[in-house]
């Protein structure tokens, strides 16, 4: 079983990655957040930076990219490929409504035969191996198999699919059971996203879906001749889940959980990366907030220090609220808990 880290825009640029995978070694990769290729032909710069080569040296990472435009989509599939990139992702899932609005990400499952089209355009001739992160439709999943049958037309180098409708944005449950359908018809590697946040949630995915996760594969035939047809069985890209409990994939793959000094040290090394990178305490310290309100739920209690964290200004308060929650905080033995 592979586990990857999901791209998460505003919190898994370089800079986290790098830290991440310093500190937790092992995920089998990462996506980059969505980059949106502009039609005069280049990429915004403060954007190309989290895919330059020396800003991830080391880190298995795929580039993603947000765009209806075939012609956008190609040349910054070149320019990837370019610089050392050996595939790209395509975002079919973004349900933000200005994205929407204009057709890309999750708007790009509204219009089959346009989909169809631009398919057919950028898998003719991109010059990377392309993978696909899609929901299971736009307003239900009764649309899904339709979506199946056009992307099974394509060679589609990994399929991740995100159990949820553009409707459902985060806000409602993942529907784990749609991925069958996925596993049933599709020809290629396939990856689940969706609603793993803790252990518990992974056990309850593994049951589900035991083959596909390289577990009692004689009991279930059906999902064995898929998970037979993938090198080194399937996939898992884990989200917000991973970003509070920076070892959940750890846990999954062999029940190691983080040790609290490990977290504070990076933590702290995470904040200080952001300082260098942004040249500005502050500005570090409101990033550092978007990550506690997914770490936060790795505590037991603790609200009026998180509270605290939050409204805080200062930054010498910032860190020495930290320094209480990892000193006085007992870590959830079961993981995250969210509340999100
Ligand atoms: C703040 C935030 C930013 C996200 N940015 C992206 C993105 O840039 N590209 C993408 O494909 N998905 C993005 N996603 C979706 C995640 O990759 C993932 O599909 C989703 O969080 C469900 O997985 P999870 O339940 O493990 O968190 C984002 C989600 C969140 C919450």
């Amino acid at each position: 079983m592979k586990f990857y880290f999901a791209p998460m825009e505003g919190l898994t640029d370089y800079i986290f990655r790098n830290t991440h995978h310093r500190f937790f070694p092992g995920l089998d990769r990462y996506y980059t957040p969505f980059l949106s290729p502009t039609a005069d032909g280049r990429f915004d710069r403060k954007a190309f930076r989290d895919v330059l080569p020396e800003n991830n040296a080391g880190v298995p990472l795929v580039p993603q990219l947000l765009t209806r435009h075939s012609q956008d989509f190609l040349w910054a599939a070149k320019l990837l490929a370019e610089n050392g990139y050996s595939q790209v992702d395509l975002n079919l899932g973004c349900p933000s409504g200005t994205v929407v609005a204009k057709g890309k990400g999750a708007g790009q499952l509204r219009d089959l035969a346009a989909l169809d089209r631009f398919l057919d355009e950028i898998f003719s001739q991109s010059p990377l191996p392309i993978s696909i992160k899609t929901r299971l439709g736009v307003q239900d999943d009764g649309e899904f198999p339709a979506l199946l049958e056009v992307f099974c037309r394509y060679p589609v180098a990994e399929f991740t699919v995100h159990t949820r409708v553009r409707e459902d944005f985060y806000r409602r449950p993942a529907r784990p059971e749609r991925f069958r359908l996925a596993l049933e018809r599709c020809p290629f590697p396939l990856c689940y996203n969706g609603d793993i946040l803790n252990l518990a949630d992974f056990r309850c995915f593994q049951a589900q879906f035991p083959a596909f996760c390289g577990v009692n594969v004689e009991e279930t035939p059906g999902q064995a001749a898929h998970a037979e047809g993938l090198a080194g069985g399937g996939a898992v890209m884990l989200g917000r889940g991973l970003v509070a409990d920076p070892a959940l994939f750890l846990r999954c793959k062999n029940g190691t959980s983080a040790d609290k000094n490990v977290l504070k040290a990076y933590h702290d090394t995470l904040f200080e990366n952001y300082c260098s990178a942004f040249g500005n305490a502050r500005n570090a310290m409101s990033r550092m907030k978007e990550f506690w309100f997914y770490h936060s739920a790795l505590f037991v209690g603790g609200e009026k220090l998180f509270k605290q964290l939050r409204k805080s200004t200062d930054v010498g308060i910032f860190r020495t609220i930290v320094s209480r929650i990892y000193n006085e905080l007992d870590l959830r033995e079961d993981g995250t808990k969210p509340a999100w």
